[in-house]
């Protein structure tokens, strides 16, 4: 990547030239799910509760994120809607006149009874994850029974009016892979578009080797023999999702990570619950945006975005990438650090 100008412009910009735009705020560390993939262990090193953000402190945060050009915000976690009362918060983010988008990543599982209050907050987007059709292979992947519980928060998302419903799989060789054609399937009769990920090695217990990864290209190719031709759409800027069509007009996304990461167009940041500022998924440090909020120093808050954004050098998934070539891909952060530091896994950081 090129290093570019520091800033374009009013537009705040980091060393290469990309500028903020997204924060993906983690409301909290938490989630009633064990996938594999992202949070298998029991029992983790939690954020210590009375360092969590009110919300009033994260919108307050965001406010002054958007200042400095943030203009979508996704609520993630852990799993977000063991927040109580999220839709409070997403008034209150709705109400701000910077912020364009506001949009929800969730497991499912708590959706069929909150689906209604998401949507009459205003949440105006939203996504679940689900890597699996079939009970037996949620339950191993999850180490919990709750199948039965997403396909219905999937239903009432739909039934209540929520829009832009995006279906998440992680595909992971020997598990998933024979799925993916049912999943578009699945995603017709719930007017939702299937996402297919290519598994990251990000945070530390996450199960990760690249034998599991499968391939954007390989991806492509089943779905091909499967379904039929499927056409490229054009690209959306810094989404990192490829977008696909089938003959039959059905849309579908890959999102290629780990093989083709979109670090070059990266215009994200996250924002964990504890509100330290992370400027990439693979950042083993944040900003603590926490200390200045509570002395009631916008000011500083705002130094520290603007000064952190302006030196972002972060491509971290290119260049985990690059380790492929010298053999020394393996895990990302050892367990004894990540008890140290909670932040470093991807559920405190939101995936
Ligand atoms: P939209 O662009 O608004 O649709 O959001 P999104 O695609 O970021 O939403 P989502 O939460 O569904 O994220 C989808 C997947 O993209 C995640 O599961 C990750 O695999 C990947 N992803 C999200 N954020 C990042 C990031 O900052 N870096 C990298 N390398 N991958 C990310
Ligand atoms: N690789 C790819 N995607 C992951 N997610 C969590 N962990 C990983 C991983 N190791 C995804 C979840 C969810 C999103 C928030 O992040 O499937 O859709
Ligand atoms: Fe952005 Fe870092 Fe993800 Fe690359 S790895 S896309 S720089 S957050």
């Amino acid at each position: 990547m090129n290093r570019a100008a520091s800033s374009t412009g009013d537009v705040l910009a980091d060393a290469f030239g990309r500028p903020l735009r997204s924060v993906r705020v983690s409301v909290t560390d938490r989630c009633n799910l064990r996938c594999q993939y992202c949070m298998p262990e029991d029992d983790y090193a939690w954020l210590p509760r009375e360092t969590l953000l009110s919300f009033e402190e994260i919108n307050a945060l965001v406010g002054l994120l958007a200042e400095c050009g943030v203009e979508k915000v996704r609520l993630t976690g852990g799993e977000p809607l063991l927040r109580r009362d999220l839709p409070t918060l997403i008034r209150l983010l709705r109400a701000q006149p910077s912020i364009h988008e506001v949009a929800l990543t969730t497991n499912g599982v708590l959706l069929e009874e909150q689906a209604q209050a998401l949507h009459d907050a205003g949440l105006q987007r939203v996504t679940v994850s689900l890597d699996t059709l079939r009970p037996d292979r949620f339950h191993a992947l999850t180490k919990r029974d709750a199948f039965d519980r997403v396909l219905k928060g999937i239903e009432r998302a739909n039934a209540v009016g929520l829009r832009g419903l995006k279906i998440d799989t992680v595909v992971i060789k020997g598990f998933n892979d024979d799925e993916l054609a049912a999943l578009i399937e699945y995603g017709k009769t719930v007017n939702g578009e299937v996402r297919f990920i290519e598994y990251m090695d990000v945070g530390g217990a996450n199960d990760w080797a690249g034998e599991k990864v499968v391939s954007m290209g390989d991806i492509l190719a089943r779905l091909e023999r499967d379904c039929g031709p499927a056409a490229p759409l054009p690209e959306r800027g810094s989404a990192p999702a490829r977008r696909f069509q089938l003959a039959d007009g059905v849309t579908f996304g890959i999102i290629p990570s780990t093989t083709t990461p979109f670090c070059a167009a990266c215009d994200r940041s996250r924002l964990t619950a504890d509100g330290f500022w992370y400027l990439c998924l693979y950042a083993k440090h944040g900003l603590d945006l926490r200390e200045p909020l509570r002395m009631h120093d916008a000011e500083a808050v705002r130094e520290r975005i603007r000064s952190g954004w302006r030196r972002r050098v972060d491509r971290g998934a290119e260049e985990r990438k690059q380790l492929e070539f010298t053999h020394t891909r393996g895990r990302l952060i050892e367990i004894d650090e990540l008890r140290q530091d909670p932040r470093l896994e991807m559920h405190a950081r939101g995936g």
